[in-house]
């Protein structure tokens, strides 16, 4: 019979036992449901809610579930359902009657509200200490290369002269806003539900503050339906995870193009790299493909998740049983990406020759042009247009800007001199660009130092 079997007079149908059974995947959640038992027993002893002796049956019976389901040596049965039900019966064949006492004011709505929330709270420093990995990774690689010059791109146009490092530290930031998102979703969610009951508290004199700070939450939830229907906090984690995974894929859009013969700004790593069946030249970055391709099924978990909440009334509803996978493949999927693309970036050659080639076509020191006219008294638009009129001019003639000689130039404008090739220079261009968060070597280097005292403030705690 069904733990919950009493006002039944039939055996479900094997088919609607197979839909509601939750423990081929919730059975993630034993730790967080053991622990969180035993705060509850504990706190239920104090209240003189269940005998001493039955607390310290139930804490033994516990502990020995948790050892032995650690062993390997736990079956769980879909017959119970889910995890809660499963550690339950397990601890009342185990010790009997006491076991039976554990779920007194207290429901299973209780119990999963509590127990994911404590699993997505465990995985967020996991994922935190990924992304500062990745940033320190970053910075190391940085700091070696601040002064080759790249071409930065707009509509994947060269545009301006930048360096490798000013691109890599781009990332950087977007990671740290990653980390604080993750940062703040821990300190929202980190209110307890324990004691909602299975959605109208109860009647018993429980003390929820005790079970909050045992579990180390900081506060009891406040309302009762809330604690048992509130799932934010697994969107929230979501959101999160999909901004993150958006900013993984669009740095493996690039790789994947800086791979490619056709820019060749990068090779990859043997190691973080895949060869063809067939074609015996290829070396594929698959793993910055696998991660771009990844991203869609963590935004696919959020929209799950999302759209399964979007219509429940108050409270708990079985539908949200539909929470847990999404929010598994979502924090797996992370947890996988992380650390193989930060190890790709750390192992990868950079090709600085290729960079500064490509950086050497494409007029990237056109504004640059512009400036030195405007500088030299000429209003931005008319220099603007001069300068244009000298690239089409070069176009034609297949040259680049600083080719043409200063009979060339002068021909559009009296205004240029012989220090114009000083300004059109591409590494004086970079250098030059030194407004606060630009390309230029001071600017990079305090950006890569606060990257690093960012990483190690949170590496110290
Ligand atoms: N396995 C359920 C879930 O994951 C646990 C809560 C069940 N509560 C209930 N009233 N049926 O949501």
């Amino acid at each position: 019979m069904k733990l919950w079997g009493g006002r039944f007079e039939k055996e479900t149908d094997s088919l609607v036992d197979q839909l509601n059974a939750s423990i081929s995947f919730d059975q993630r959640l034993y730790r967080e449901d053991i622990t969180g038992s035993m705060a509850h027993a504990k706190m239920l002893g104090a209240r003189g809610i269940i005998s001493q002796p039955d607390v310290d049956a139930i804490l033994e019976g516990l502990r020995s579930i948790l050892e032995d389901v650690e062993a390997g040596k736990v079956e769980f049965t879909a017959e119970n359902e889910d995890i809660h039900m499963n550690v339950e019966a397990l601890l009342t064949q185990r010790i009997g009657d006491a076991g039976k006492r554990l779920h007194t004011a207290r429901s299973r709505n209780d119990q999963v509200a509590l127990d994911f929330r404590m699993y997505v709270r465990s995985h967020i420093p996991v994922i935190v200490d990924q992304l500062l990995h990745l940033e320190s990774v970053l910075c190391e690689q940085a700091k070696k290369y601040q002064t080759a010059v790249m071409p930065g791109y707009t509509h994947l146009q060269r545009a301006q002269p930048i360096s490798f490092a000013q691109h890599l530290m781009a990332y950087a930031n977007m990671f740290s806003r990653d980390v604080t998102r993750l940062e703040d979703c821990a300190k929202r969610l980190n209110e307890c539900p324990l004691g909602s009951g299975a959605l109208a508290g109860t009647t018993y004199p429980i003390d929820r503050r005790q079970t909050a700070r045992a579990l180390e939450f900081d506060a009891p939830m406040s309302n009762s339906l809330d604690g048992v229907s509130d799932r934010d906090y697994a969107l929230e984690l979501m959101s999160a995870l999909s901004i993150l995974m958006m900013h993984l894929s669009r740095f493996s859009e690039e790789i994947v193009l800086w791979c490619s013969w056709e820019f060749k700004f990068i090779e990859l790593d043997d190691a973080y790299a895949t060869g063809s069946s067939i074609m015996p030249q290829k070396k594929n970055p698959d793993v910055a493909e696998l991660v771009r391709g990844k991203t869609g099924r963590v935004y696919g978990d959020l929209m799950s998740l999302l759209t399964t909440m979007k219509g429940l009334p108050l409270a708990y509803n079985k539908d949200m049983q539909e929470d847990k996978e999404p929010v598994f493949d979502a924090i797996d999927t992370a947890e996988l990406c992380l650390p193989v693309f930060t190890a790709m970036i750390d192992t990868m050659t950079v090709r600085t020759d290729n960079m500064r080639k490509a950086a050497g076509r494409g007029f990237i020191n056109a504004t640059d042009c512009a400036d030195y006219l405007t500088k030299k008294g000429l209003p931005f638009r008319d220099a603007y247009t001069v300068t244009g009129k000298l690239v089409a001019d070069c176009a034609a003639k297949g040259k680049t800007l600083e080719e043409l000689t200063i009979e060339e130039l002068k021909t559009v404008s009296d205004l240029f001199e012989e220090d114009v090739y000083e300004a059109l220079n591409l590494e004086n261009c970079m250098a030059l660009r030194s407004s606060y968060g630009g390309p230029a070597v001071s600017e990079t280097t305090r950006q890569i130092k606060a990257i690093e005292s960012f990483v190690e403030e949170r590496t110290r705690r």
